[in-house]
């Protein structure tokens, strides 16, 4: 009697699989993740797309996002990122007015974090804005604006009041370059300090969608929102992205990006933020939809079969 010839088969079947990435809501000034209407946005998203929507919430919410300097805010996002494990092929970002910030925070800041993929914006502040987003056009209004923009760039506001880190008075350049500690450092403005790991790391963005609200009241000027603003030294004309300093010189990545085809300049109608449910379907929706392949290994090893 011989011995049985023993062969042993890997036997190993790849699968793919087609899983949507997930993504994360960066909320607005004065916001929080319990409120109800973020929540609904967060659900109606997720329906549509088939992708699991997180909200990232910083410190406790509406008072921290007033009060609690950008810095402070992206590093405490950054760690949060790090943490949820399902983010770590890779995920989407929606940004809400200053959440906007934030994302590009973590996206251009954040040493470690999982790779970012498509970053959908609506009604950022990305140039800065030329005032800040109190309350509107009562006359209390005017008067803290006209004390906070006298006052905007030293160190106590900017240490209180988180939209002072991107009030760019464009009369102001100098004053904002020098006391403005959060939006000239993710722009890359300083030339002293400007530090390509921030460029290459947008640039490595899928796609950037930049919506604008044709009626925005709140962000000054309203073209910010697509990285347009005003020239140095004067509140007239307002430039489109392509006519900037940070684009032509590519300051962020902003230009290869674009010159990529990876921008979307979209403007909807509206105010601040009111977007409506079909535009939502047709610019974000698209964008967290995204598949990636997975490759799954079953592995039979082991399998012993007698002869
Ligand atoms: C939020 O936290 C700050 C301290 O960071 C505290 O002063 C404030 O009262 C808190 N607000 C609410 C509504 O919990
Ligand atoms: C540039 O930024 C990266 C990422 O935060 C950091 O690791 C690096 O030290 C910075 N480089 C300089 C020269 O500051
Ligand atoms: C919104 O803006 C557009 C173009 O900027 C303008 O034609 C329209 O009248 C505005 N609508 C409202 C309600 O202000």
């Amino acid at each position: 009697m011989g011995n049985p010839r023993m062969l042993v088969f890997f036997f190993i079947a790849f699968i793919t699989v087609a899983q949507s990435l997930p993504f994360i809501v960066l909320h607005g000034i004065g916001d929080k993740c319990r409120h109800q209407g973020i929540n609904h946005f967060i659900e109606l998203l997720s329906d549509w797309s088939e992708s699991q929507g997180y909200c990232i919430e910083v410190g406790n919410g509406s008072w921290d996002s007033w009060t609690m300097p950008l810095t402070e805010q992206t590093a405490i996002a950054c760690e949060k990122v790090k943490k949820i494990s399902d983010l770590r092929q890779g995920y989407n970002i929606v940004g809400l007015s200053q959440g906007n910030l934030i994302a590009r925070g973590i996206i251009e800041f954040c040493d470690g974090g999982p790779p970012v993929n498509n970053f959908v914006s609506l009604g950022g502040p990305h140039a800065g804005t030329a005032s800040v987003p109190l309350c509107g056009s009562e006359l209390v209004c005017k008067f803290v604006d006209a004390i906070i923009e006298l006052e905007v760039y030293s160190s106590i506001v900017q240490a209180h009041v988180a939209p002072s880190g991107y009030v760019k008075i464009p009369t102001d350049i100098a004053g904002y370059i020098s006391g403005c500690k959060f939006l000239p450092k993710l722009n890359n403005e300083i030339i002293s300090e400007r530090n390509s790991t921030y460029r290459k790391r947008f640039s490595s963005l899928q796609n950037l969608v930049l919506i604008m609200f044709e009626n925005d009241t709140i962000i000054i000027p309203k073209e910010t929102a697509w990285f347009g603003y005003y020239p140095d030294g004067a509140f007239h004309p307002v430039l489109t992205p392509q006519q900037t300093k940070l684009y032509i010189e590519d300051w962020i990545g902003l230009r290869t990006l674009d010159e990529a085809g990876k921008v979307k300049f979209i403007s909807v109608s509206g105010d601040h933020l009111s977007i409506s449910q079909s535009d939502m379907k047709r610019h974000i929706v698209p964008y967290l939809k995204d598949h990636i392949s997975m490759v799954t290994t079953y592995n039979t090893k082991n399998r012993r079969i007698l002869i």
